[in-house]
């Protein structure tokens, strides 16, 4: 099968095979994933999303380091192609979704049946390929964690990214007053078109100056939760707008720059911090993971949510792809999908 393979840490947008520096090889005769436990289940790949962790995972700076060579990507759609003796949940031809550790960059992944989650009618099968993490880490932060309710001031840094889309769109569906950071018009005209409340483009405004004018004009004393995926400086700005009471939610550090949070003030001002790493509920309270993304499912099947994705290719352009997220050029999600008739039968 066709596969990307990490076979050193470094750059991921260095096209692959180009030269020795290049971090990744396209292996076009990869040894496709044999079953390896009766509950297991082979899909085949019709798409996966890039998250920033891949990124960071390629570059060799995210918490998680499997050893080298590995197969990177994590979220993933596709149909079954293969069911252990023991799958009761599946069977051949279904459309499926999951979110992986690694090895969705390829056209084969084995996963166990409790790890995949049916993509209902009605469901978009490589939409459903860019759902898991973005809009899981989202819910779960604004439902589960924040708790988040109709009328709060919900402030979204890196609005126009992949988790912060699926922020903003959840945020409204809760009924909060949304405001969301972007930088540039054409990130900023796509958030309008997502009715959020007030956006700030980063690129021309002062952030809290713009906010504090908006927070003045509708009457509003201040940020009841911060959506925070960006962190650095942008993040220190923002604390100045936060209520007492309010909530953090730490998301990630797309600015390279992990931010300080001063204790005394959180005290004085009765804030909760919520650190939030997503993938780790799978280990810790998988349920709460397992009901949001079947809730999810379930609002992509019924129009209640709709994944915006700005670029979509091949896995021989995965160096783009990386490029796209390294550039700040994806407006939701960057996709790289996998073409069903090119596909490789699996021997059996
Ligand atoms: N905690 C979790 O479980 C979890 C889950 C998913 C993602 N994350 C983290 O959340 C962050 C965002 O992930 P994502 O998938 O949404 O990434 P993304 O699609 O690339 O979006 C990141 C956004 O951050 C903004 N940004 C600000 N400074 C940046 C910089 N120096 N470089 C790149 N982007 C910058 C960009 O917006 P502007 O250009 O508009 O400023 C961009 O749209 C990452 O740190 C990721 O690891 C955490």
């Amino acid at each position: 099968m066709e596969a990307l393979l990490c076979r050193k840490i470094g750059d991921p947008t260095v096209p692959p095979d180009a030269a020795e520096e290049s971090a990744l090889t396209i292996s076009t005769a990869h040894p496709i994933p044999q079953l390896h436990s009766p509950t297991a289940v082979r899909v085949r790949v019709r798409a996966t999303s890039l998250n920033f962790a891949n990124y960071l995972q390629i570059l060799g700076k995210y918490q998680e380091k499997p050893p080298l060579p590995f197969i990177p990507g994590s979220d993933y759609s596709g149909t079954v192609d293969a069911v252990g003796t023991s799958v009761t949940k599946f069977k051949i031809g279904d459309r499926v979704c999951s979110v992986a550790g690694q090895g969705s960059f390829a056209q084969f992944i084995v996963s166990d049946e409790s790890e995949l989650f049916l993509v209902p009618e009605g469901c978009d099968l490589i939409a459903a390929g860019a759902l898991a993490v973005a809009y899981g880490t989202s819910h779960v932060a604004l439902a589960h964690r924040a708790q988040l309710h109709a009328g709060q001031v919900l402030l979204v840094l890196g609005a126009a990214g992949g988790v912060g889309v699926s922020a903003v769109q959840i945020g409204k569906i809760y009924g909060a007053i949304v405001v969301a950071v972007a930088r540039g018009d054409e990130k900023v005209r796509f958030l309008k078109t997502m009715g959020v409340d007030h956006v700030v483009d980063s690129s021309k405004e002062n952030v809290t100056q713009s906010v504090k004018g908006f927070l003045k004009e509708r009457k509003l004393k201040g940020v009841d939760v911060l959506y925070d995926p960006v962190g650095g400086k942008l993040t220190k700005e923002c604390l100045k707008l936060l209520n007492w009471g309010a909530q953090i939610l730490v998301i990630g550090f797309a600015s390279n720059e992990v931010p300080l949070i001063p204790a005394n003030i959180a005290l004085v001002k009765n804030w909760t911090i919520h650190g939030l790493y997503w993938g780790s509920y799978k280990i810790h309270r998988p349920k709460i993971l397992e009901d949001s993304l079947k809730e999810l499912l379930l609002w992509l099947a019924t129009g209640v949510i709709s994944i915006k994705i700005s670029h979509t290719f091949n896995l021989s352009q995965a160096n783009l792809a990386f490029g796209a997220l390294r550039d700040r050029k994806a407006i939701g999600k960057v996709l790289i999908t996998f073409d069903d008739e090119k596909a490789a039968r699996p021997k059996l």
